[in-house]
């Protein structure tokens, strides 16, 4: 029997979007960014998480705090949704209300005070945050496992690579996408498009020794990676890919780590964003290995929407997989009712 693709209108219907944002974005971590952009107390970096603004500061104790980024008086962004920057208190571009690092509202200038008005009670929505690896994760659900558990074998695998703590940041870009993030993740999974998708990648990578194996019950897919001998500045290097169901992916090799976001912009856009560090090579070397990594997005983003401009043009309904080449996306796909179907 052959397995089918999820229909079309997963790939399109808004209703379905929302669902996935609550039953699945909303209960994993998200990579927010790197962990040196918030390294002082009072230093706070603001990031769109899959459309929840969220805040993280480092508090005067040195300990990492979250925040849904809206005051509780009328809703405003405390701090620029994109931004980052230094403070003692978060104070409201509004009507100045103020919260200290620990999230508790402290001044509300000219509100007429009541007595009943309890200030305790109009503190900022926290979040959970953990860091590892130089990066630094959020999840907006109380109840969900932790960081080190949602990882699950990531940490295991990357043992032998060194990681952000052990290089160099380098820079970070985004690319946005007009096509559902499920478009882009299927495609993340499988290496059948290598060859035809990603040329020069293909004429880098030594093909009879690269693996593509999952873990952790299909939700972390890894590609063992070998560069060729020749013919690659990499090589004979051997390195890692990895993706974290539903938005967490990166490369980590000797001499690079790159750790990656995916997220849903709306049930058909999504936004990939690259964070990267590197040792051991040269500014033009880093430069190139940088645009290397924005043209791969780039490649499998433009095949993407082409298949994203059919989901929405109604002919195409639903495929099959591959039983040798798809069946990470089969589980994939699985995951995804799964946690929309309850
Ligand atoms: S909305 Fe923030 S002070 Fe009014
Ligand atoms: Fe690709």
């Amino acid at each position: 029997m052959m397995v089918e693709t999820l229909p079309a209108r997963w790939y399109v219907d808004q209703g379905i979007f929302e669902r996935e944002r609550r039953a699945i974005f909303a209960r994993s971590w998200m990579l927010l960014g790197p962990e040196h952009e918030v390294a002082e107390p009072g230093s706070w970096r603001a990031q769109r998480l899959n459309g929840w603004p969220i805040v993280v500061v480092r508090d005067e104790g040195g300990r990492l705090r979250a925040f849904h980024n809206v005051c509780r008086h009328r809703g405003a962004e405390l701090v620029e949704a994109d931004g980052a920057g230094k403070c003692r208190l978060l104070v409201c571009p509004y009507h100045a209300w103020s919260y200290d690092l620990d999230g508790r509202l402290v001044r509300t200038p000219n509100f007429g005070e009541e007595e009943a008005f309890d200030k305790s009670q109009h503190g900022l929505l926290p979040a959970r945050v953990e860091a590892w690896a130089g990066l630094i994760f959020v999840c907006l659900d109380m109840a969900a496992p932790d960081l080190t558990t949602w990882l699950g074998s990531i940490p295991e695998l990357l043992k032998p690579f060194p990681l952000a703590p052990d290089m160099e940041y380098h820079s970070s870009f985004s690319l946005d996408g007009a096509c559902n993030w499920k478009a882009y993740c299927d495609n993340t999974v499988e290496g059948y498009h290598l060859p035809t998708v990603h040329k020069r990648l293909t004429a880098a990578v030594d093909r009879d020794n690269t693996s593509i194996k999952s873990f952790d019950g299909g939700r972390l897919v890894v590609f063992d990676v070998t560069y060729q001998s020749t013919g690659s500045d990499l090589r004979g290097a051997k390195g890692i890919w990895f993706y974290r169901f539903p938005g967490f992916q990166g490369v980590a090799g000797d001499r690079s780590f790159k750790a990656d976001r995916i997220e849903p912009v709306g049930a058909g856009g999504m936004r990939y964003t690259n964070w990267s560090w590197f040792r051991d090579l040269s500014e033009p070397e880093r430069l190139d290995s940088m645009e290397w990594s924005r043209q791969i997005a780039a490649e499998d983003i433009g095949i993407c929407e082409t298949v994203q401009r059919n989901m929405v043009a109604g002919v195409y309904l639903t495929g099959v997989l591959s039983p040798t080449q798809e069946g990470h996306i089969a589980r994939l796909q699985q995951l995804v009712r799964e946690a929309v179907d309850g």
